[in-house]
C-alpha cells in the first residue's frame, strides 16, 4: 500500500527535494509526496512540487486565526487521505490538533544535535556557541519546540576555518541523506516509538 506524504513548507524545498528525488529513484519505495502546504508565496518548495506534477498549495496566515489556519491544513490532509505528515522547513509552530490527529506520523527535519540548539538559527547558534561537533536530526513532533523522540541523527565536524555558511552547507548535506532514510524506515513500517526511544528495525 502507497503511503501517502503530505509536506509543509516555508522556502527553499531543499528537503522536500531529496524526499521527492529519493521517492523517483526507488530509495523510498511505496511511497508518494501528494501534497505539499506552503505558509509563504514565493516559497521556491512550491515550484520544485509542482515540477514533479505535486498539488502544491499556498495558504496564507494573514486570512486566518490560528486555529482555523490548522483546520484547513487538517481538512487538506484529510481529503488527501495523507499517512504521513512531514515538517521541512517549515517556520510555523503546528497547533495541537493537527498533533493529535497525526501523532506518531509527524517528521521535522532540525539542523542541530537536539537537544542542543532548538529553535530559529540554529546552525548559528551552534557555531557561535563553539562547539566541536555540529549536525542534524530528525525526530517526531510533539508539543514541545523540537523536542519530540529522535529518529536518526547525523554528526559533522566544525573545522577549523569554517564560517557559519561553510558549517550550514555540510550539516545541509546530511539533512538530505538523512530525512529520505528516516522517510523510508517510516514507510517500510521499520520505526517503532517507545516512550522517548525511537527503535529501529531495519
Ligand atoms: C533546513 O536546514 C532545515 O533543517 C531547517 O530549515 C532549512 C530548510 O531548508 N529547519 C529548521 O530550522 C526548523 N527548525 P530547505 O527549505 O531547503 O529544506
Amino acid at each position: 500500500m502507497t503511503v501517502k506524504i503530505a509536506v509543509l513548507v516555508s522556502g527553499r524545498g531543499s528537503n522536500l527535494q531529496a524526499i521527492i528525488d529519493s521517492i523517483e529513484r526507488g530509495y523510498i519505495k511505496d511511497a508518494a509526496v501528494n501534497l505539499v502546504i506552503s505558509n509563504k508565496a514565493d516559497a521556491y518548495a512550491l515550484e520544485r512540487a509542482r515540477k514533479h506534477g505535486i498539488n502544491a498549495v499556498f495558504l496564507d496566515p494573514g486570512r486566518y486565526d490560528r486555529s482555523g489556519y490548522d483546520r484547513d491544513i487538517l481538512k487538506l490532509l484529510n481529503n488527501y487521505d495523507v499517512d504521513l505528515l512531514l515538517l521541512a522547513g517549515y517556520f510555523r509552530i503546528l497547533g495541537s490538533e493537527i498533533i493529535d490527529a497525526y501523532r506518531d506520523r509527524i517528521l521535522n527535519i532540525h539542523p542541530s544535535l537536539l537537544p542542543a540548539f532548538k529553535g530559529l538559527h540554529a546552525q548559528r547558534q551552534a557555531f557561535e556557541y563553539g562547539v566541536k561537533v555540529a549536525g542534524c536530526t530528525v525526530h517526531y513532533v510533539d508539543e514541545g519546540l523540537d523536542s519530540g523522540p529522535i529518529i536518526l541523527q547525523s554528526c559533522v565536524q566544525v573545522l577549523p576555518d569554517d564560517t557559519e555558511e561553510t558549517l550550514t552547507g555540510r550539516i545541509l548535506e546530511q539533512e538530505h541523506i538523512i530525512y529520505p532514510e528516516a522517510v523510508r524506515l517510516f514507510a517500510e513500517g521499520k520505526l517503532k516509538v517507545e516512550g522517548r526511544k525511537v527503535r529501529s528495525l531495519d
